[in-house]
């Protein structure tokens, strides 16, 4: 196991007991996969895969298939491979330590890209649109999973998500941007609340648990009050506003 890298220790702590880092419940997954309809020999891509937990229910799911994952977590890459062994897939794919721009200049020719949460990692919305689409094979699938905006979100909000209103638009707005970008959208879901209450609930109880027992580490406090705060704001505002879209889109 890699010692957690300290650019990412808040995010790995607080994602401890999760295997998708997303509001996504099993189920929802299951069904995301099981629409992409992957032909014999497809290779996926995950763009900012984190423990690579949807890539490796694709490998299962389609037994033909090969994975590349890419993230800069080295704890959660770690998951992912040990995840891999134990699933008897770790032949089938490629778990890589990179920023996901410097590897997708010299990587393409994909069946098939999933980028959920991460469209960060390439800068934003429109840069993982744009880079998906030239790395994505004609006929390529991308699944998205982005937030949106339920309604207008208020200053306090803002102020503790750290965001502009304008980083995101609405549900409708993320699958136009797709089509402005050149896809069609094939399908959309929207994470429910029992998906929200788990993630955030799991999120929340991680960092106080870990935070209890590592109490002379020097970020606990901080650790524990920003869990304590971000889970507030999740409950007062955060229900109501902030939503996340899965968008399965085909590069033409
Ligand atoms: C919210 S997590 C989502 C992880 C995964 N897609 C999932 O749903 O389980 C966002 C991921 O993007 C990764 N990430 C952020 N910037 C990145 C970059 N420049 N290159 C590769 N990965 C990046 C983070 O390390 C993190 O694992």
């Amino acid at each position: 196991m890699s010692a957690v890298d300290a650019r990412f220790k808040a995010t790995t702590i607080g994602h401890a007991d999760h295997r998708f880092c997303s509001p996504l419940s099993a189920e929802k997954a299951a069904r995301l996969i099981d629409l992409l309809e992957l032909r014999p020999g497809a290779r996926v891509l995950d763009i900012g895969c984190g423990k690579a937990a949807l890539l490796l229910d694709i490998l299962a799911r389609y037994p033909d298939a090969t994975g590349v994952g890419v993230d800069l977590n080295a704890s959660f890459l770690d998951e992912g491979e040990a995840d891999a062994q134990d699933r008897g897939l770790a032949d089938r794919v490629a778990l890589i330590d990179e920023d996901a721009t410097l590897h997708l200049a010299n990587d393409d020719g994909f069946a098939a890209a999933l980028c959920l949460g991460a469209s960060h990692a390439l800068g934003d919305y429109a840069g993982l649109l744009a880079t998906a689409f030239a790395v994505l094979d004609p006929g390529g699938l991308l699944l998205v999973g982005e937030g949106y905006w339920r309604q207008q979100p208020n200053r306090a909000y803002l102020a503790v998500l750290g965001a502009d209103e304008e980083d995101m638009t609405d549900h409708a707005g993320n699958a136009e941007r797709a089509i402005r970008a050149g896809f069609q959208v094939l399908y959309t879901a929207t994470a429910n609340a029992d998906e929200w209450d788990e993630y955030e609930g799991l999120y929340c109880r991680a960092k106080l648990r870990w935070a209890a027992a590592n109490p002379r580490d020097p970020d606990a406090a901080a650790i524990a009050a920003d869990a304590q705060r971000w889970h507030d704001a999740y409950l007062r505002w955060g229900r109501q506003t902030l939503g996340f879209g899965y968008y399965l889109l085909r590069r033409p």
